[in-house]
């Protein structure tokens, strides 16, 4: 009988679920968006009961689809949109507040109150490896404490939970107030500002600091074991669920990002890249993130250097969903070939402020360089450029600190179809990109985790051996060419400063 490994992906703007063959292929997909909720400008809020919904519905719709049953499927892992705090009653099951999202910036208080304490933007950084930016699930925790009331005694009093993503859907899945596994990874708790990187072990005194009470925080295990089993008489009842990866760290498991120096980037709602350290932490003197990679089984932990850039993929939604620019986003290729230039115009989104390397929560998007020539072409152009100079920005800041600059760059996700930016991609890092035959790698990674403990593949050669080469890009661009064009990138973006107080 053959067997399969599923895949929940719960990410941003969708959740999926994916079945893979042992090859490491793609059997089946099933997909469903949920609302993006905007109470107020810079606001991002998930309702993660209807994400709970769309969890079980894909289940069942990837595995009608590939016309399998649950006893088809020997694991699932689960990857997942990281740093978004859902905090719910642990006796009901119910969330207290929507799920406020990584994009979110209403913590930009709290966090200047924590920096207030001593030490600034990195008063947790040699511990955490993160600077206090509102990105993190720390000070959304304590947000939603401050604020839902009667939410601050019912945690003291032990009835609330708090998961990221992958915590909620883990919860749900074994059976929710019946028993669920109240569990995350290390992956996944890296993300929080609560972790020490160092023991996985969640921080007391950072916790005290944001006063969030360590009776919420969800047990660290690795980010391959079994963890529970499907207890909802759903599609996958009773099978195990054996691996949790935060989605970029999945994508770079999926890449076979294994040995140290080897990087992808993920083209996202934002963008991700990741760069392998191994065994050892290092810490960024430009503005990255030092993360945990993956920690398999009783492996010892292996380290990521992070550049994380907020809007790139979410730029071109924003073009179609608010401008009403293009009808569907692949449209954004044709109207951006149509013009041989941006025309002088660039488009730096800093819808949320600016993530690495700059962390600047003041920042608040511009378009410069507009004259009357400016078209629709050339800002179609110019949002496709931003993905690749906030790139080349994170892949600048990574060779600093690693002191060996990268010599091609894998990449995937949805916008690696788009022929134009991956040109472009290349052109700007004056290095080949190279794109995988199976670019859902973020899925891809969970299986493989989740793969890995039942056996179902032996090691990291399997996943090595799955990995092959779709297309190469080989930079085009001369050197005066693209140095000028990437000064005039780095000046709007300092333009972006000092918008808000
Ligand atoms: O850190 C945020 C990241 O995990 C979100 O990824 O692909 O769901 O936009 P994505």
């Amino acid at each position: 009988m053959t067997s399969y490994v599923a895949a929940i992906d719960q990410g941003t703007t969708s959740t999926r679920c994916m079945i893979f063959s042992h090859a490491g292929e793609v059997v089946a997909v099933d997909q469903m968006e949920h609302e993006q909720i905007f109470p107020k400008a810079g606001w991002v809020e998930h309702d993660p009961e209807e994400i709970w919904r769309n969890t079980r519905e894909v289940a069942a719709g990837a595995l009608a689809k590939a016309d399998l049953s649950a006893s088809d499927v020997v694991a699932v892992g689960i990857t997942n949109q990281r740093e978004t705090a859902v905090v719910w009653d642990r006796s009901t099951g119910k969330p207290v507040y929507n799920a406020i999202v990584w994009q979110d910036t209403r913590t930009d208080r709290i966090c200047a109150e924590l920096e207030a304490l001593g030490g600034g933007q990195d008063r947790y950084k040699d511990k955490t490896g993160l600077p206090l930016a509102t990105y993190f699930s720390g000070p959304k925790i304590r947000w939603i404490l401050d604020n839902v009331e009667g939410a601050r005694e019912r945690a003291e009093a032990g009835e609330l939970l708090f998961g990221n993503m992958d915590t909620w859907v883990l919860w749900n899945m074994t059976g929710g107030p019946q028993g669920g596994v109240h569990v995350t990874d290390p992956t996944n708790a890296s993300r929080t500002l609560l972790m020490d990187l160092s023991t996985l072990e969640w921080d007391e005194s950072i916790a005290a600091d944001m006063k969030v009470p360590l009776s919420m925080l969800p047990t660290i295990k690795s980010s391959s074991e079994e963890y529970g089993r499907v207890r909802e008489r759903g599609a996958l009842a009773g099978v195990p669920i054996a691996g949790i990866l935060g989605d970029q760290q999945a994508a770079t498991f999926g890449q076979a990002c294994l040995s140290p120096g080897e990087a992808k980037n993920t083209y996202g709602t934002g963008n991700f890249v990741l760069l392998n350290t191994g065994t050892e932490k290092v810490m960024s003197q430009n503005g990255l993130l030092t993360t945990v990679c993956y920690k398999i089984g009783s492996n010892d932990p292996v380290y990521a250097l992070e550049g994380s850039i907020a809007v790139t993929g979410s730029l071109v939604q924003w073009l179609r969903d608010n401008l009403g620019m293009i009808a569907s986003a692949p449209e954004i290729e044709g109207m951006a070939a149509a013009v041989d230039d941006n025309g002088g115009c660039y488009f730096v989104p800093a819808f949320s402020g600016l993530f690495a390397p700059y962390w600047r929560s003041d920042a608040r998007g511009a378009i410069v360089g507009l004259t009357r020539y400016v078209n629709k072409g050339h800002l179609a152009r110019a949002v496709l450029e931003a993905t690749a100079f906030q790139s080349r920005e994170v892949i600048d800041a990574m060779n600093a600190d690693s002191g060996v600059p990268l010599k091609s760059l894998k990449v995937d996700g949805g916008m690696v179809v788009n022929e134009l930016l991956m040109q472009f991609q290349a052109d700007i890092l004056g290095v080949p990109v190279i794109r995988p035959v199976v670019a859902e790698t973020t899925a891809l990674g969970a299986a493989y985790a989740a793969g890995l403990a039942v056996g179902f593949w032996a090691g990291e050669d399997d996943i090595r051996n799955n990995w092959a080469k779709d297309k190469e890009w080989t930079p085009s661009m001369d050197d005066a060419a693209r140095e000028k064009t990437f000064g005039l990138w780095k000046k709007a973006v300092t333009r972006t400063f000092d918008w808000v107080e």
